[in-house]
Formats: C-alpha cells, sequence, structure tokens
C-alpha cells in the first residue's frame, strides 16, 4: 500500500506546498520513502517519510502542477533511487504508483532489448519507459498512456505526467484505488479523499480499468479500450481522519476488514496452481541450501510467535523437517546448538524488533542459515536476513496485530508447499493447498459479514474479568492469539490453553463467571474438543464455541456459537484468528477503550 496525490491548477498556487501538506494526511499508507515532482522544479526523493523530504526539498522548489509519493515498498529497498516519483529514460514522463506490476520483468526485458536501462529495480520505473516507448509511435501522451497500460498485468493506481503538456495528469486504476478531486479551476488525483479535502469536497472515485486525465479546469474518464464513461460525483463529508481510517472508527477494525486483500496480495503471483508449486523469489538464491535442511528454528515475539507456532504445526506435517519455535527474548540468550544444516525463520511484522533481530544476529554467529518472513521492506530484520518473503500486508497502523498474522500463516503455508516440494510433497497435496489457500479470501470476507453478532456477543461478555480461550493442534497456538489480543486491548485477565491441558490445573478456576472461549473447528480433534467442552459445561463455565458452519450439535452444548466455513485443518486457524480478533475489538469499544492506542504498548517493539 503506498499514498499518491497530484495536483493541477490554474490560480497560480504553489503545487509543491499543496502536495507536501496532502502527503502528510497519506503517511498512515507507507512512510518508507517520500519523493514529488513538478515540471518547472524537478524531481526530490528520499528515504524516510514526508519529514525528511520536507528537510530536502529547497525553498525555490515550485510549480503549478505535479504529482507526489509515499512508498510502502514491495519491489526493491525503500532507497532514494527506489523511490517514486519515476521517469522514462529522457525525464519528460513521470510517474507514481500504488500496487504491483506483475508482468513488469517480461516487460523490463523487451524494453532493455529495445536500448532502455533502468535506474531503479522497482516495477514502477518499467511503466515509465513503456510510456515512453509508445510515446515515439503515437506521438500522443494519451495514447501512449493507454497503449502501456493495456500492456500492463497486476494491480495499479497511477498518476503520470509529461513534461511536454505539464497541466495534464493522467490517472489509472486497477486494483489500487484512485479518487479524483474536483476544484474550481484546480483538480487532484489521491488514493484516497483525505489530501483532497481541505480544498474540495468534490469527489469521484474512479473504477477498475478506468483511465482519467485532469486539467485545472476538469476531467475527462474512458475505459482502457479508449470508450468514454460517466461516474458519479461524491460530495464527501468526513473528516481527514476519516477518511484514513476508510469510514472506521479504528485502524484495527480497518485493519481486521483488509484480511481478504491481505491474503490476495501475500498470494499474488506466487501459487502455482496447476503444478503445485510456490514460487517465493526471496528465497531462489538459497533454495539449494534449504533443500539441505535437517532442523528449523522459528524465532518470533508477540502474534508473530503464535503465527510461527503454527507454522511449526504446518511444515512438520507437510514438508517433514522437524522445527522448533522460540521467543526470541528467550532464544538469544541461551546456548542454542545449531549449525549450517539449521535455517532459523524470522519472523516479525515491523522487521525492527530488537529481540528478535539479536537472535538472528544470534543465528548467524552460530552457523544457521537466516530467513525472516517480514512485512516491512528494507527494514533491519529484512536487510540481515540472508534470505526471506515478504508479507505484502501494507503499512499496519493498529498497535494490535491483526491483518499482518493473517498474512504471516499465508507466507508459512507458502513456504510449506516450497519446502514440502523439495522433499516429496505430492503434487496432488500442494494442489489441494493452493486450492484452498484461492479460497480463503471469500471465507474470510463471509466471516467479516457476520461482524454485527460478533459485535453482540462481545457486548455481552464484556461484563466479565477473566476468559480462558482453549484450542487443540492447529487451532492451540490460535487459544493463545484469542487471550493475547483480549488482554492487550481490554486489559483483563486473559489466557489460551490446549484444551487437553485443562483438566491439568486451569478447570479449578471455572465456575459461572469464568467464560471458556472453545475453538472447536470439524477437524481431526473435533470429538476430544468436545469432551473438553462437556467438562467445563459440568462446571457451569459459560462456553462461546467457534465452531464450523453446519454443526448445529455444537450448538446444543454451548451457551453462544460463531460460526465460520470449512477449509482444511492447517488452515482453519486463517479463518479462526478473524472472529478473535473482531471480538477482542468488540469487547475493548464496549469498554470504551481505544483498541488502536491500549495502554503500555508501542507498534514496534525495539528495546530488550
Ligand atoms: C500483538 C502484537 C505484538 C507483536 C510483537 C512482534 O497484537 O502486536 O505482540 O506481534 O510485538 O512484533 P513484530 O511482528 O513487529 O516483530
Amino acid at each position: 500500500m503506498c499514498g499518491i496525490f497530484a495536483y493541477t491548477g490554474s490560480s497560480g498556487k504553489d503545487a509543491s506546498k499543496i502536495l507536501l501538506d496532502g502527503l502528510v494526511s497519506l503517511e498512515y499508507r507507507g512512510y518508507d520513502s517520500a519523493g514529488i515532482f513538478t515540471p518547472e522544479s524537478g524531481s526530490v526523493k528520499t528515504p524516510g517519510a514526508v519529514a525528511e523530504l520536507k528537510k530536502k526539498v529547497p525553498k525555490k522548489f515550485n510549480g503549478k502542477s505535479g504529482i507526489a509519493h509515499l512508498r510502502w515498498a514491495t519491489h526493491g529497498e525503500p532507497t532514494e533511487v527506489n523511490a517514486h516519483p519515476h521517469s522514462d529514460g529522457s525525464g519528460e514522463l513521470w510517474i507514481v504508483h500504488n500496487g504491483i506490476i506483475e508482468n513488469f520483468k517480461e516487460l523490463k526485458d523487451k524494453l532493455t532489448k529495445k536500448g532502455h536501462t533502468f535506474r531503479s529495480s522497482t516495477d514502477t520505473e518499467v511503466l515509465a519507459h513503456l510510456v515512453e516507448e509508445y510515446l515515439k509511435t503515437e506521438k500522443n501522451f494519451e495514447k501512449a498512456a493507454l497503449a502501456a497500460l493495456n500492456d500492463v498485468r497486476g494491480t495499479y493506481g497511477i498518476a503520470l505526467q509529461y513534461k511536454g503538456e505539464p497541466d495534464k495528469i493522467i490517472a489509472a486504476r486497477m486494483g489500487s484505488p484512485i479518487v479524483l478531486g474536483l476544484g474550481d479551476g484546480e483538480h487532484f488525483i489521491a488514493s484516497d479523499p483525505s489530501p483532497i479535502l481541505p480544498h474540495t469536497k468534490k469527489v469521484v472515485f474512479l473504477e477498475d480499468g478506468d483511465v482519467a486525465i485532469i486539467t485545472p479546469d476538469g476531467h475527462t474518464i474512458q475505459k482502457l479500450d479508449s470508450s468514454s464513461v460517466k461516474r458519479e460525483t461524491t460530495e464527501i463529508d468526513w473528516s481527514a481522519e476519516e477518511v484514513q481510517k476508510g469510514g472506521y472508527q479504528h485502524f484495527m477494525l480497518k485493519e481486521i476488514m483488509e484480511g481478504p486483500e491481505v491474503i490476495e496480495n501475500t498470494l499474488r503471483g506466487r501459487l502455482i496452481a496447476q503444478t503445485g508449486m510456490a514460487k517465493l523469489g526471496g528465497l531462489e538464491a538459497v533454495a539449494e541450501e534449504l533443500s539441505q535442511i535437517e532442523r528449523i528454528i522459528i524465532v518470533a515475539c508477540g502474534s508473530a510467535h503464535i503465527a510461527g507456532l503454527i507454522g511449526e504445526y504446518m511444515i512438520e506435517e507437510f514438508a517433514g523437517i522437524p522445527v522448533e519455535v522460540e521467543h526470541a527474548s528467550e532464544f538469544r540468550y541461551r546456548s542454542p546448538v545449531l549449525n549450517q544444516r539449521t535455517a532459523l525463520i524470522a519472523i516479525s511484522q515491523s522487521g525492527e524488533t530488537l529481540d528478535t533481530l539479536e537472535a538472528v544476529r544470534e543465528g548467524k554467529r552460530r552457523g544457521a542459515l537466516t530467513l525472516g518472513i517480514v512485512n516491512a521492506v528494507g527494514s533491519t530484520i529484512a536487510r540481515e536476513t540472508d534470505a526471506g518473503v515478504y508479507n505484502h500486508a501494507g503499512p499496519e497502523v493498529s498497535v494490535a496485530s491483526t491483518k499482518a498474522l493473517i498474512s504471516e500463516l499465508v507466507a508459512l503455508t507458502l513456504l510449506t508447499i516450497f519446502l514440502g516440494r523439495q522433499r516429496g510433497m505430492s503434487e496432488k497435496t500442494a494442489q489441494e493447498i493452493a486450492l484452498a489457500l484461492k479460497e480463503l479470501p471469500n471465507k474470510v470476507q463471509h466471516i467479516l459479514g457476520s461482524s454485527k453478532e460478533i459485535e453482540k456477543l462481545a457486548t455481552k461478555y464484556a461484563s466479565m474479568r477473566d476468559f480462558i480461550f482453549i484450542g487443540r493442534k492447529y487451532n492451540y497456538p490460535v487459544a493463545f492469539e484469542g487471550a493475547l489480543k483480549l488482554k492487550e486491548i481490554s486489559y483483563i485477565h486473559a489466557e489460551g490453553y490446549g484444551a487437553g491441558e485443562m483438566k491439568h490445573g486451569p478447570i479449578a478456576m471455572i465456575d459461572e463467571n469464568f467464560p471458556t472461549f472453545a475453538i472447536v473447528p470439524k477437524d481431526s480433534v473435533y470429538e476430544k474438543n468436545v469432551s473438553n467442552i462437556h467438562e467445563i459445561k459440568a462446571r457451569k463455565g459459560p462456553v462461546i464455541a467457534l465452531a464450523t458452519e453446519g454443526d448445529n450439535e455444537i450448538a446444543k452444548l454451548a451457551d453462544d456459537v460463531i460460526y465460520v466455513p470449512q477449509t482444511l485443518e492447517m488452515l482453519s486457524p486463517i479463518l479462526n484468528v478473524v472472529p478473535l480478533q473482531l471480538f477482542a475489538y468488540y469487547f475493548a469499544r464496549e469498554k470504551g477503550l481505544n483498541p488502536d492506542r491500549p495502554r503500555n504498548l508501542a507498534k514496534s517493539v525495539t528495546v530488550e
């Protein structure tokens, strides 16, 4: 997820000031590098966020129009050279882009053969060169842009400017949001309305396949096949902050709701369903070494550690490699025995958690191959590991991790297929997993559709002071996640336990004021879980069951039931964490707490 903003006006306003101010409200979309271009003053780019860019932009930098960008890196490190805007070879065409161009390598090879040379490792620069190439034959900016867009596969929201027609900016949307702002003698393009709202409330939301042209005096929209189209103008009365949250009250809820999109983004271009293969570009260089490893150690903290525990079950079952999962803060202080046949995998959303980073360094010192499953591109863990897989979940603003955990689980599934196929996992098994993965976005969407019922349930239980979450096998770690989410944003006592361990101690706590959240999907341990629920009911403990759709029997036993769709047992945690995240969110809200800003916690823990 990146933020783009473009402006063209005729009243002599300073476009650079408008663009830099606007970027601030888009900062939640990305903050690892930033840049601006105006035809009059050229471009300025920098690693870091808007404050860094403002420091770098000279006083005399101005212009009547321009484009600007905040990057959340996907292709290429967050360096100055990879920051947007990107230009073609001649420096006449400039582009800002949000999304991923899937066939960029193919296009780059073709253009390289035609003599184009590239400065950055981004997919975006390829698009600028492609428009340049078409400009040679089409001799028309709009036609060249359309022709180039017709060659592109993937997702994009773009703004494109040509020095030859400085008043005109072309926008296009395919999968990544674009909104136009319609002012008086000035027009805007942005990823969301927040930077536009200080100037005008009138906006037009583009749809996929739309290409728009703005000038100071108006706008036109056409489809990729050049047919013209009209889109409704909307009057927005949201505040800029409300817009950033997509109309949700909190980032946490918005990020939970992004689940289906996040799964698609983590999977994009990485699953070859026909042959049951996972294509993980970040692991290609170490694929041979990986085929020789005899043991895996996963190090992580908090929710990322919980993802690791689920990964352990997947990798051991489907790739047959022994896996241990450790809190990074423990691993780094003991004397672990590792060797060159050990892969140490660090899982981290931020890529900056100090304990996880130090565990990676410890692993390296002891000779292990180090890998990262990281969301923040170019972060320290991503840089210091030997190889890795990026999650592509987009920036996570809310302190409590939600969508990042889902992306970590999807990335771990891809890794399981990758390692499994190196070790004799059958094509059929891999295809089954691939197919089930592809169905997940719709299934998560379906769960999100029942958020009102989960909200009611949270209200019903909001006066409780203690909770226990139980699960078995793949959903044993899910019990930890349910408890962690509730603790960290509601400040109540909650514990995650293996359902089979209840009778070894915790069941003594159960009474009518101590509810149990039982994660009880229809899987290979269903009957065992049901027995545990019976034991709790016999002690008058209230039970909320998280069960599989169609399981009517469970409703006779539990006090309340949340249903989720059926999927493969190994993938069930990806569905089951969603209602637990929603439950924790609504529970905290019901108690009048701000889920985005839990007390005593920071988003990125860079202390020991
Ligand atoms: C839980 C949460 C934390 C993080 C942990 C690791 O909701 O947000 O437990 O999961 O601090 O952070 P990363 O993944 O950035 O290393």
